[in-house]
């Protein structure tokens, strides 16, 4: 058996596993990185077919999922769920399961318990957290135990009682700066990736070639080495939220009202289940 790499272009590609270090590859040779959050086993399962290179379990399954104003109250355990059911349909892409509020800001100790029991209780591959400098030493603590960290700036939703809003973050020059110092701090805590969240463009640009590591863009403009959106906003699920980063790949609210209207008419008027659908 031949254990030459097989040439690109024929398909391999497409069936390779996504690791962290493919990732860094990625980036170094300028091939862009797609990245899409789920929540669940069936819509996980499409996603892999479709070959995304990195599922999210993100906590924005707090609003899409269970309906919270904002992703500050649903638990560890409720992620670990998501994530569970996640792992269990995907055989390619790299899956990387956020850390949800409250399960790593304490201390490095309980933040490490959290990324534990994510690894083990769900065959996740890493975890993602938000912040930059005062969760240090968390990353660097959870880096040491094997466990990839995926870092998140500008805009982290987590903190939005501190914030007011959800406008753009880092407009002004100290608060730019101070982003690019956190991005290059948690390179050196050992983070493989970090996302940038709604900062401006020139910016997300300006990090990117700053640093070795990918920086995935939800928001933050083409300059970086890949994009992230939330499945249920590009997917038109979600029709009460349209901030101009999302690009609608399909309306899906109008497509399934109009089969859940279809199927109600189809009860009342007595033309569902047909002779061909019953035993
Ligand atoms: O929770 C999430 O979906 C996220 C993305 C917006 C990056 O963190």
């Amino acid at each position: 058996m031949s254990t030459e790499t097989p040439p690109k272009g024929d398909g391999s590609d497409r069936r390779r596993k996504v690791t962290t270090a493919r990732l860094a590859e990625m980036k170094s040779r300028g091939e862009k990185i797609a990245m899409l959050t789920a929540y669940d086993f069936s819509f996980a399962k499409i996603l892999d077919r479709a070959g995304i290179d990195v599922v999210l379990v993100g906590d924005s399954a707090a609003n899409v999922i269970h309906g919270f104003e904002t992703t500050v109250p649903i638990t560890l355990d409720q992620m670990i769920s998501h994530a569970a059911s996640v792992v269990r349909a995907v055989q390619r892409a790299l899956v990387i399961v956020d850390m949800p509020f409250g399960s790593y800001q304490g201390n490095s100790t309980l933040a490490l318990e959290s990324a534990v029991r994510i690894m083990k209780e769900t065959g996740g591959h890493g975890v993602k957290m938000e912040g930059g400098e005062f969760i240090l030493d968390s990353v660097k603590r959870i880096v040491s135990a094997g466990i990839p960290v995926m870092g998140h700036l500008g805009l982290t939703p987590q903190s939005i009682y501190k914030f007011g809003t959800y406008v753009v973050r880092a407009t002004s020059e100290d608060e730019a700066e101070q982003l690019v110092r956190d991005a290059r701090a948690l390179q050196k805590a050992g983070c493989f990736a970090i996302v940038l969240e709604k900062i401006p463009a020139q910016l997300a640009e300006r990090v990117s070639k700053l640093l070795a590591i990918p920086m995935i863009g939800i928001g933050a403009g083409p300059g970086v080495d890949g994009q992230v959106l939330v499945m249920h906003d590009m997917l038109g699920i979600n029709t009460e939220f349209e901030p101009r980063f999302v690009r609608h790949y399909a309306r899906l609210h109008d497509i399934v009202k109009t089969a859940f209207e279809t199927y109600i008419a189809d009860v009342k008027s007595t033309s569902f289940p047909n002779s061909d659908e019953s035993y």
